[in-house]
């Protein structure tokens, strides 16, 4: 039987990480040919978006490549980075995928040697995951659904704020001279994360056919007093609508055009 060849993106950046690319490729360092590389200017450009629309497509991993801490050309592209990536790998692991297939590393341009074992040593994590569950011919459809689910939270402004903020709340002082120590802001982002997806897989559900609460709950395993809160939400938002009543149970049903699946 074939072996499966893993099929990586990798997000390098510019000024460092392809450089190192380059110069793995020209002291010929043997690396597997399983990345597709996108250049990048800085790894702060990388938008969440773009990584989990790779797997999405069916990437079976992505690496992002940065310079190190301190030698970024835009001072904090890389310090917001590896936020955006821990992010990522909470909202992977919520949506049953495994974060070990989303990689950062810092690899500086004169590091052809450390490019190519980085690259050596990813695509045998990646190979040891096995293929994405979304790719080929039966994908796991729930995984498929939770991916989409998390490209609506990851594009959600609040969790963007948040971890554009991160930096800035977590290493200066606020007006009223208080750092808000890291552990906080880690709980912010995990129930917004959280709440995010809750919200776009409700979108999903009553994308074309209007669903009660209690629907909603039994099929989500969420209480319904949950989903009710989030229904109003997402009814502030304008991105559901109470569609009639059945009985007298109301239902509701998505504002299509703002849910993409
Ligand atoms: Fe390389 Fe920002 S320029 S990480």
């Amino acid at each position: 039987m074939k072996a499966f060849e893993p099929k990586i993106v990798g997000f390098l950046c510019n000024w460092c990480s392809y450089a190192g690319a380059d110069l793995a490729g020209v002291s010929r360092f043997q690396y597997p040919p399983n990345i597709r590389i996108v250049r990048v200017m800085c790894s702060g450009r990388v938008d969440p978006l773009f990584v989990i629309e790779m797997f999405i497509q069916g990437a079976d991993g992505v690496l992002i490549g940065g310079c190190h801490p301190g030698d970024c050309h835009y001072m904090e592209g890389n310090y917001h980075t590896e936020r955006r990536v821990k992010m990522l790998k909470k909202v992977l692991a919520k949506s049953g995928l495994e974060p070990e297939r989303l990689s950062l590393e810092w690899i500086a341009a004169s590091e052809g040697e450390r490019f190519a074992k980085t690259m050596r040593d990813f695509t045998e994590q990646v190979r040891s995951l096995g293929p994405n569950p979304v790719a080929g011919e039966k994908p796991n459809l729930l995984i498929m659904e939770s991916l989409y689910a998390a490209r609506n939270a990851v594009e959600d402004f609040r969790l963007r704020t948040l971890v554009g903020k991160e930096l800035a709340l977590v290493e200066k002082e606020n007006v009223y001279d208080e750092k808000i120590p890291q552990e906080r802001i880690d709980e912010l982002m995990e129930n917004a994360i959280d709440e995010e997806l809750v919200r776009t897989r409700i979108l999903l559900l009553a994308k074309d056919k209007p669903q009660s609460v209690k629907g909603l709950a039994d099929k989500m395993k969420v209480p319904s007093r949950d989903i009710l809160k989030h229904i109003v939400t997402l009814r502030d938002r304008n991105l559901i609508r109470l569609e009639g009543i059945e009985g007298t149970t109301p239902m509701y049903l998505a504002q299509t055009q703002e849910v993409e699946a």
